[in-house]
């Protein structure tokens, strides 16, 4: 071949090649009910989604094609389902639709998608996922429980038994649960990477399992099988008063073992009674007060295999039955970070003391050696006080001490196994005397749920406050959403996860571990639809219907439907969000709900905390009205949606007559409310309360107020998260970002500014003169105040989702930056030297892809608008200013081909565009 032609075939097919992955849309990465490969699953029709890539613009999805094998290699006689080509943009939660799932059984799924000019991509690679145990009677092992007498420490027992197997083996998968938490190994090794496990829920109810590929850990011959118990929530203290033995007194472990064998039979192996019990090391374990282990009553070697169990004593079976076992739907907790010491100190008081320079949640871990019956024991702690003392008092109950004592070995490492602690502080006290920084670490636990938000400014402080923001949320969502990590609570606080939801959706993909919880919270909900304080509900019946609080059950699923597009929780949630509206509908009076315990505003600003005799406080019922009326909104939203007309009807009159009431309760005719208070106008406005002739006003006294305290907030964990939303809603975003820029109590900055490396419970956790705010409320790691994240990613980076039917979970992206941010406050300008926000990069990765919003000053009033958009996708760009001074790409926009203009008037343009990266320039 002469060389000119080759050369030519070359040039030909590389630019084929180059034009063919230029357009072409490729599947990348797949889900299964929104997890990557997940095991263990329980949904009869489980949903995919897949995440689509390719450059260029306006890529989109026209069509689909799935197939579903029963193994990797897909052979045409191993598929068992293929959807056949489906003319459908939809690339999220498609549902499978195949032959019956199979208890344990693993699935191959593949997908194939043609693009907007029809063309179609390759097969994406092969994804899986295993089904859980699905009936019941497909447990075949048996609850076991201890067969000796428990001290009154209840030591953490121990279970074992060896097996042997004689085949080869081709794959096996183990199903664990307990009451209480467990750990459980096999030949030494632990079973995957989760703690804490089975995790919280509300145990008598619904009981999570985990299912795990143990493959790698099994052998042909002789293996041994371990389970280690701890009292965790089932058992332990939990709450207040000494409670304890929330669902039980007993622990009890329930594990199956299924090996396939490469002859193609297989055994299944469980617990029953020829399991043998015994007491651990672990002499002590409780959440609040923290482990002891004693190493010296270490049985070596009871996890693997010829160890002479023989002082064992025989398991006793439990007869707990199989009914409430559910799979995990959400992300196990798992380690993450790691801190080494930043420094070790001798305190005032002459306590050793090290800093891991970051509150967080998690334990330390301790590598030492010393002689046996040595011991060392871990407190932790937040915060030093103002003299640099180790301060516990905030901890109330919890004692957040481990203790351990050495067996004499060369070298010992101990963790906690069954408790975790809040800290970036921890002292150290025992027998051994060269202790130095080497022998402790510090590791971070939390649930294991992607990170899918990145915010960053220009501003340090801005970005510590995201920073905070983010520790905050991940020290409090261990398995389910709790109020704090360190003091003796911990619990699963409806409304500081209402509040947040939003926001956590932003940094984290939280919609599973959401699902998860709401499900306990309907589990939970008691027979008049009224809805526990804190779910799991361990503080009894009475304990529930607080405003803001009880509205969880509205707010938090239509969240997931917004952001994740999630109908289906909709669709679950339904009865429970219905059921929620009709008790405060039974407890109103005239449309009004006056009655029962609220907690109102919790701790909103004081004024008369710094003696100034002004007050913050809001009505309580008038709380109450706001939030019935808005729960009722969501329901008739819900209704919309799922195609419930009737509701709909019914619910949209009674949503006129709470409103009505509203006016007449609580609003003077001159439209005024009763509570003169930012957070009673915030909500007003944000719930829509008020008429249209109102409203105006409504806003006007709100921003009137905020400057009568010299532009501070004084809003509570109610009226916080809508604060600045409401505000520039209604055209004073100056005021909002003022707000946000403040630095002296009570504001987000402040905090920062003290050194805080997570969200506070409370404005002034820590005075501005070191002392402490009272030690029976005051925790340092609260991620309600967080919520003010939401508004930094959806009006200063500007990323929001479109609220329409069809649109949600970003499926049509509504980009509204706000590239002016100034200073109304001459106070709060100075403080701030006049800085300007120059620079904000926001992304969120969504179930179609990353969007980015990036923007920055490039001089005094041009900015660099950079924005990516996924395939599949579009979005609608809000500028404040008019179309002459936009450019794409240094040329006209209405030049431009790959823009639509929607709208355009002097100061303000609204562009349509598809998926990809624009660079705009835009002059002030
Ligand atoms: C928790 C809160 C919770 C509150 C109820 C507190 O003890 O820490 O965050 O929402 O009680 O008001």
């Amino acid at each position: 071949m002469n060389s000119v032609y080759s050369r030519l075939i070359v040039l030909t097919i590389s630019l084929v090649g180059f034009l063919n992955c230029y357009c072409q849309v490729v599947p990348s990465e797949l889900f299964v009910e929104n997890r990557i490969n997940p095991i263990g699953i329980d949904q009869s029709n489980p949903t995919f989604t897949w995440l689509l890539s390719s450059d260029g613009k306006n890529k989109n999805q026209s069509a689909y094609r799935i197939q579903v094998g029963r193994s990797e290699k897909m052979g045409s006689s191993e598929i068992i389902w293929d959807s056949d080509k489906i003319n459908s943009h939809q690339s999220v939660n498609v549902e499978y639709s195949g032959p019956e799932l199979q208890s344990l059984k693993k699935y191959y799924w593949r997908v194939k998608v043609w693009d907007e000019k029809g063309k179609s991509s390759n097969w994406s690679l092969t994804g899986s996922w295993q089904m859980g145990i699905l009936k019941p009677n497909d447990w075949k092992a048996k609850w076991i429980t201890v067969g000796y007498k428990e001290g009154p420490e209840r030591e953490s027992p121990m279970f074992r038994k060896e097996i042997t197997i004689d085949k080869e083996i081709e794959s096996a998968t183990i199903a664990i649960t307990s009451h209480g938490l467990y750990e459980a190994y096999i030949n030494g090794k632990k079973i995957g990477d989760a703690f804490l496990t089975p995790g919280w829920t509300s145990y008598n109810k619904r009981l999570q399992y985990q299912v795990y590929d143990v493959t790698s850990l099994l052998k042909k011959g002789k293996n041994a099988l371990g389970g280690l118990l701890g009292s965790g929530w089932f058992r332990g203290f939990l709450a207040w008063g000494g409670n304890k033995d929330s669902y039980g007194r007993e622990l009890s472990l329930l594990l199956q073992l299924k090996v396939n064998f490469t002859d193609g039979t297989s055994t299944e192996i469980g617990t029953d009674e020829s399991w043998k019990s015994h007491k651990s090391s672990i002499t002590s374990s409780e959440i609040y007060k923290g482990e002891t282990i004693d190493a010296r009553k270490e049985k070596n070697g009871w996890k693997m295999p010829n160890y002479n169990d023989s002082d064992w004593s025989a398991a006793i079976l439990k007869s707990i039955g199989y009914e409430h076992l559910a799979a995990t739907y959400n992300e196990p907790i798992t380690i993450h970070e790691s801190f080494d010491p930043i420094k070790m100190i001798t305190t005032p008081e002459g306590d050793k003391v090290i800093d891991f320079g970051q509150n967080l949640v998690g334990w330390v871990e301790v590598n030492l050696k010393g002689s046996q019956g040595d011991s060392i024991v871990i407190e932790h702690a937040e915060v030093l006080d103002k003299n640099g003392n180790f301060y516990t008092e905030n901890l109330r109950a919890a004692d957040q001490r481990n203790t351990y004592i050495l067996n004499g070995k060369d070298s010992e490492s101990f963790r906690p196994h069954f408790s975790w602690q809040g800290f970036r502080y921890i002292k150290i006290n025992g027998t051994i005397d060269n202790i130095s920084e080497e022998n402790f670490k510090a590791v971070a636990l939390y649930s294991n749920m992607r990170k899918t938000g990145q915010f960053n400014s220009s501003n340090t402080l801005l970005n510590q406050l995201q920073h905070n923001i983010q520790w905050g949320q991940y020290g409090n969502f261990l398995d389910v959403p709790t109020d704090c990590p360190q003091r003796d609570e911990r619990l699963g606080w409806t409304g500081d996860a209402q509040v947040f939801a939003s926001t956590a959706a932003f940094n984290m993909h939280v919609n599973n571990f959401f699902t998860k919880w709401m499900k306990d919270l309907e589990a939970d909900q008691l027979e008049n639809g009224s809805v526990p304080f804190v779910i799991p509900n361990v503080l009894g019946k009475n304990a529930s219907g607080s405003a803001g609080w009880a509205d969880a059950a509205t707010i938090i699923p239509w969240n997931m439907y917004l952001l994740y597009g999630n109908e289906q929780i909709l669709k679950n949630q339904y009865y429970s969000m219905k059921s929620w509206v009709d008790f405060m509908k039974a407890q109103s009076e005239d449309d009004l709900w006056k009655k029962g315990f609220h907690f109102g505003d919790w701790l909103f600003f004081r004024p008369e905390d710094d003696n100034d005799g002004r007050s913050a406080i809001t009505d309580k019922y008038l709380i109450a009205q706001c939030f019935y009326a808005h729960s009722t909104q969501i329901l008739i939203d819900t209704a919309r949606i799922l195609g419930k007309d009737n509701d709909v009807n019914e619910y949209e009159r009674l949503l006129e007559k709470i409103k009505a009431a509203f006016l007449k309760e609580y609003v003077t005719p001159n439209g005024r409310l009763v509570s003169s208070s930012q957070t009673a106008y915030v909500l007003a406005l944000n719930f829509e309360m008020l008429p249209l002739n109102l409203r105006k006003q409504a806003v006007e006294r709100l921003v009137d107020n905020i400057k009568s305290y010299d532009y501070h907030l004084t809003t509570g964990f109610l009226g916080t998260p809508y604060l600045n939303a409401v505000l520039t809603d209604n055209g004073y975003h100056d005021l909002a970002y003022t707000l946000l820029m403040q630095r002296t109590y009570p504001s987000w900055l402040y905090p920062v500014q003290t050194g805080a490396t997570t969200i506070w419970e409370r404005w002034d956790g820590r005075k501005p003169d070191g002392t402490f705010q009272t030690p029976g409320m005051n925790s340092f790691n609260h991620y309600a105040y967080g919520a003010i994240g939401n508004w930094m990613y959806t009006a200063l980076a500007g990323i929001n989702s479109s609220r329409k039917k069809g649109e949600t979970g970003y499926k049509k992206i509504i980009l509204k930056p706000h590239f002016k941010n100034n200073y109304v406050s001459d106070k709060v300008s100075a403080e701030n030297d006049g800085e300007m926000l120059k620079k904000v990069e926001a992304s969120l990765d969504t179930y179609y892809g990353r969007i980015s919003s990036n923007w920055e000053y490039i001089n005094d009033n041009t900015i660099l608008y950079k924005i990516k958009i996924p395939v599949n996708t579009s979005a609608e760009i809000h500028l404040q200013t008019g179309l002459q001074n936009i450019l794409l790409e240094d040329k006209s926009i209405s030049l431009s081909r790959d823009v639509e203009i929607l709208k355009q008037d002097m100061g303000s343009t609204i562009l349509k565009i598809g998926s990809g990266n624009y660079v705009f320039t835009i002059k002030q």
